[in-house]
């Protein structure tokens, strides 16, 4: 089985760096890097709200154009406007998602709500990509033979990552490649398999609101669907073939992350 991470509340990791001298030197850090005067600030915000890949109705009948509608234009637009909005003026107003989830993380509460703006924005954004009309499938050569190395199977990496996909609760499932092998991941809320150190391959969003008035309380039938008619494999190879020749485990120290447990 691969590895299924639950991270604790965010309140948590805040109380741990508040007591901690890592987490005293991030924090610090991230208040000496964030301002500027106006005179030093970049003119140009680089972040946009990105369109869908395809049209809202692409996906039907297994999401509706109405869900695609609300989770998109309202939902993932929020997110992205508020992370323009709390950027604007600081060394992050030209800086990629990337960057300012990487290094807002565990910061103080207003950094901190960048961040999960920052974590939100960019995971929507990977979970559209994720899906595509007539999804689902074969697999492309590369990511099976991935998936079979750490799964024995195409099946049983579908049953962890459904079993993933209806943790209780929000949250992401993911597929990575965590330390060059094949991976099921769960974050809750608004974190991300970026400060793990893991690639995301391919993600669905479980929030209520990424299913609810399509499946209501059959979360299960939803991971059903992504799974196998809306999965964009292609892009979970491609992601795939990007990340190959370096290898997550020898990038640089995932920042300091608060407790986990396996599931
Ligand atoms: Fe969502």
């Amino acid at each position: 089985m691969g590895s299924l991470t639950i991270h604790s509340p965010t309140s948590s990791r805040r109380q741990f760096l508040k007591t901690t001298a890592a987490g005293a030197t991030l924090a610090t850090a991230a208040i000496t890097g964030l301002y500027r005067p106006a005179s030093a600030q970049k003119k140009a915000i680089p972040l946009l709200f990105p369109t869908l890949p395809y049209p809202e109705n692409a996906l039907e009948p297994y999401l509706s154009a109405k869900t695609l509608h609300i989770h998109h234009d309202r939902h993932h637009r929020k997110y992205m406007e508020e992370t323009i909005a709390r950027v604007k003026g600081t060394d992050y107003e030209n800086a990629t998602l990337e960057k300012i989830i990487k290094e807002t993380y565990g910061g103080i509460t207003m950094i901190e709500t960048l961040h999960l703006m920052a974590v939100l924005a960019w995971n929507h954004d990977f979970y559209w990509k994720s899906m595509k009309p007539k999804g689902g499938g074969e697999l492309p050569p590369k990511l099976k033979t991935m998936i079979l190395e750490a799964f024995g199977s195409v099946d049983a990496f579908k049953k962890e990552f459904k079993e993933a996909a209806m943790t209780f609760g929000s949250g992401w499932a993911w597929l990575v490649l965590d330390k060059g092998k094949a991976a099921v991941t769960y974050t809750k809320y608004h974190e991300s398999p970026l400060l793990l150190n893991q690639t995301p391959l391919l993600t669905t969003d479980t929030w209520e609101h990424a299913y609810y008035l399509d499946y209501q309380d059959r979360k299960g039938d939803y991971a059903d669907a992504f799974l196998n008619n809306l999965a964009n494999w292609s892009f979970a190879e491609k992601n795939l073939s990007a990340a190959a020749p370096a290898a997550p485990s020898t990038t640089a120290p995932a920042p300091v992350k608060k407790s986990e447990k396996k599931k």
